[in-house]
């Protein structure tokens, strides 16, 4: 089967595995997890911040983000097909008790005028703005990167206002990889900054979130435990998150590759709309028009072919590439969408 549903799917690698198994660990609880301190450290050395916390999952990274920055009845501005917005289950609302001021933008990508036009005045009587979520690459856009420059005129808004910003990286090696700046080009910008070992780079479970801030670590750290997130022998784990991160991250730019060669492959298609140009990274996002099949039909079809893709909603579609696609899957997930797709 040619899964190319997410690249949450990986499994971890022979290497990996190793890896896991030889971890030293302790209890991370009283932090003394060696290959968690060791995993957190070269986290943020590699991004230039102060502290890095190991968690779970990229959920828990930026609830966690949105809790530290917030007070209750506050706002946080967020791109309106953002992950915190559409698949993280309403937390932000449940465990921190504000509200999403959705601005929707361009292929996931918002600008500093919408962000600008989106804070609240500073009266008694309007909700304030608390912060600002930025995601990238941008999932539902289609992987989109955003570029640095974007990044800094919205930054110059936010530090006009005094609001903080957090960066959902769930992807950002895949921005990283696929622009070739340095990880803390955009982590500067960022008073908090997530990323997830779990997607491109192949580890089966973890994120981290970082920070300067060393009180917010603190606090982070308790938040985590008060959302079920302290680990203990966790280094078993945080062996996996080094190893993908020594090993992992260079080869992202054959993921994209092999999503360029879809992209192109399916603009060939005469039931499909794609632009090849569109597809930054790892995420193909195309929509099939006039087909004989409704979407769940086509998903179906390309899976007793043998692929694997999700139906996104409407007549859009996702397929991703990652670590165990090889470029002679993407042949022949190509042929096979090629025959399926066509009317
Ligand atoms: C952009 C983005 N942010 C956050 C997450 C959440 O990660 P997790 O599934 O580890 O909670 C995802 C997961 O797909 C994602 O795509």
């Amino acid at each position: 089967m040619i899964d190319l549903r997410s690249d949450t799917v990986t499994k971890p690698t022979e290497g990996m595995r190793e890896a896991m198994a030889c971890a030293e660990v302790g209890d991370d609880v009283y932090g003394e997890d060696p290959t968690v301190n060791r995993l957190q450290d070269m986290a943020a050395a590699m991004f230039g911040k102060k502290a890095a916390l190991f968690v779970p999952s990229g959920t828990m990274a930026n609830q966690l983000a949105i809790r530290l920055h917030t007070q209750p009845g506050q706002e946080v501005i967020v791109e309106g097909k953002s992950h915190i917005v559409r698949y993280e289950q309403g937390a932000a609302g449940a465990l921190a008790g504000v509200q999403l001021h959705w601005v929707l933008g361009d292929r996931g990508l918002i600008s500093a005028e919408q962000v600008e036009a989106a804070v609240r005045p500073k009266d008694p009587y309007t909700i304030q703005t608390a912060l600002i979520c930025l995601e990238s690459t941008h999932n539902n856009g289609g992987g989109t990167i955003y570029p640095l420059a974007t990044i800094e005129r919205i930054r110059a808004v936010a530090v006009a206002h005094a609001i903080p910003m957090h960066l959902d990286g769930a992807r950002l090696f895949n921005a990283i990889a696929a622009t070739t700046l340095p990880p803390a080009a955009y982590a500067q910008h960022f008073e908090t900054l997530s990323v997830c070992l779990s997607k491109g780079l192949g580890a089966p479970v973890g994120s981290l979130l970082m920070m300067n801030d060393l009180t917010l670590l603190d606090k982070a750290k308790r938040l985590r435990r008060m959302y079920g997130g302290s680990m203990r022998q966790s280094g078993i784990l945080a062996a996996a998150g080094i190893y993908a991160l020594e090993h992992h991250i260079g080869r992202l730019k054959v993921d994209h590759d092999h999503a360029k060669q879809l992209a192109r492959a399916l603009q060939q298609i005469s039931t499909v709309r794609i632009n090849p140009h569109d597809v930054d990274t790892n995420i193909v996002i195309f929509d099939v028009i006039g087909h004989r099949l409704s979407p769940s039909a086509i998903v179906a079809a390309l899976k007793k072919e043998g692929v694997l893709i999700n139906a996104i909603g409407g007549d859009s579609f996702r397929a991703v590439t990652h670590l165990d696609i090889s470029s002679a899957m993407i042949q022949e997930a190509c042929s096979i969408f090629s025959h399926t797709l066509a009317n």
